[in-house]
């Protein structure tokens, strides 16, 4: 079975009472449980990490691929509008990365309009609140299944 891997960064363990109008009211256990019913239903499997720790990121991205991931969603949070040394882990790996956001950063203050891990990425998706991970899922379900390339056991 295919495995994917969802990180969250900074702060995002406070969804639900944070910043509720920018947002929303979903907690993360909300969001992933919605993650993970969709992935289930396309026989996917998905693992969570969420910290508050750049290293700790970093650690999930390298190990990413000696885990067995196919792919990573990434909510890197603010660590997104300035940690090379995020962007530096996920040049470095052969998992490709979707880097989400709920909020549309390019709609908010300008030092949100930055993401440096963009470059490194294979998309950016964002402005759809928790359908911006649900989109990303969308994304690498199309193409696992278009692969060709035979699933694991
Ligand atoms: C965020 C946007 C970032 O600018 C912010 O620092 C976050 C959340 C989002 O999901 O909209 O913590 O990544």
């Amino acid at each position: 079975m295919w495995k994917i891997l969802v990180i969250n960064g900074p702060n995002l363990n406070l969804l639900g009472t944070r910043e509720p109008e920018i947002y929303g009211n979903m907690t993360l256990d909300d969001i992933n449980a919605r993650i993970e019913a969709r992935a289930n239903e396309a026989d996917i499997s998905v693992d969570f990490q969420q910290s508050n720790y750049e290293g700790d990121i970093i650690g999930a991205l390298q190990s990413a691929g000696s885990n067995g991931y196919a792919f990573i969603i990434l909510n890197a949070a603010a660590f997104t509008h300035y940690s090379i040394a995020i962007r530096d882990a996920i040049a470095a790996i052969d998992v490709p990365v979707i880097e989400v956001h709920l909020s549309n950063i390019h709609q908010r203050e300008e030092f949100r309009h930055t993401s440096v891990i963009a470059p490194v990425a294979l998309g950016q998706i964002c402005g759809f609140g928790a359908d911006s991970y649900m989109a990303a899922l969308e994304v690498i379900i199309g193409r696992l299944n278009g692969s060709g390339v035979e699933e694991e056991e």
